[in-house]
């Protein structure tokens, strides 16, 4: 089917905002509970308050987020930067929805979206490998564990599960040496430690096409994944233009 620009720019704003769940918004009861039970189960977290993530959208990156995303997978498509797409770090989808969805409002057929995730949230820390990440709690967290059925039932429902859509199930330094002979337009890192920034980061970056896109979303906000990052360039003497997204998520283009 042909969609009209105007009717593709329609559907892919009308997707944006159900994936933040910006139409019907997040119940404000339903956020002060579960911050009364994420303080209750991790009571260190009282002095620095809880985190908010969202009850019910499909992606917790927001809407400047999913709309630079969209984006950049549109420039992918209109400069013929080849190459498929992957997000490490998914949890319930949204964002690797909307690349799918950007795919499907312009009729692309032979690019993929892979999903990367554990499905079961994030690893404990390994100290000894990366000792960076030696007090990172976020493994701590049944929040952040979203099953791969769950993910994609959230796909089903938006009518974009089919065999566009790689699901990479199990820890990033299992899962991605499987991928590292693909070739990626756009890589989606957004595992939040140093580890699994470094493990996207070491495996996917040669795959990734000259001027294609690297999109860090923690960057910003998470020390451990901003040292990442300056670790791998300053390892492999990268000279590479970081540009700023928001407050947190940032992205360069590969030359
Ligand atoms: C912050 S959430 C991702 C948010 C998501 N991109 C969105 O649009 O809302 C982090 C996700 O990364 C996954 N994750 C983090 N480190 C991982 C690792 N080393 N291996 C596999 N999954 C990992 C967690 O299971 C979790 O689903």
């Amino acid at each position: 089917m042909e969609l009209s620009g105007e009717l593709r720019a329609r559907y892919l704003d009308l997707l944006e905002k159900s994936l933040g769940n910006a139409i019907y918004g997040e119940s404000e009861a339903e956020m002060a509970l579960r911050s009364l039970l994420q303080r209750l189960r991790h009571p260190y977290l009282t002095r620095r308050g809880a985190f908010a993530w969202p009850a019910r959208a499909h992606s917790m990156i927001g809407q400047a987020r999913l709309r630079h995303l969209r984006g950049l997978v549109e420039r992918t498509i209109h400069e013929d930067i080849p190459g498929d797409y992957i997000e490490t770090g998914v949890w319930r989808g949204g964002a690797s929805i909307l690349m799918r969805g950007v795919l499907a409002a312009h009729g692309i057929r032979d690019r993929r979206v892979f999903c990367a995730d554990s499905f079961e949230g994030l690893p404990r820390p390994d100290a000894a490998r990366f000792p960076a990440d030696r007090r990172d709690r976020l493994h701590a967290f049944a929040e952040l564990a979203v099953s791969e059925e769950t993910v994609r039932r959230n796909f089903a429902a938006y009518d974009l599960l089919d065999d566009q859509v790689v699901f990479l199930k199990g820890l990033f330094k299992d899962t991605l040496p499987g991928v590292r002979a693909n070739r990626f337009a756009l890589i989606r890192l957004d595992g939040d430690m140093y580890e699994s920034t470094l493990d996207a980061l070491t495996n996917l970056y040669d795959s990734v096409s000259e001027r294609g896109f690297i999109v860090i979303d923690d960057y910003g906000a998470l020390m451990n994944c901003k040292r990442a990052v300056h670790d791998f360039i300053d390892q492999r003497r990268l000279s590479v233009q970081i540009q700023p997204v928001d407050h947190s998520c940032v992205w360069w283009t590969k030359s």
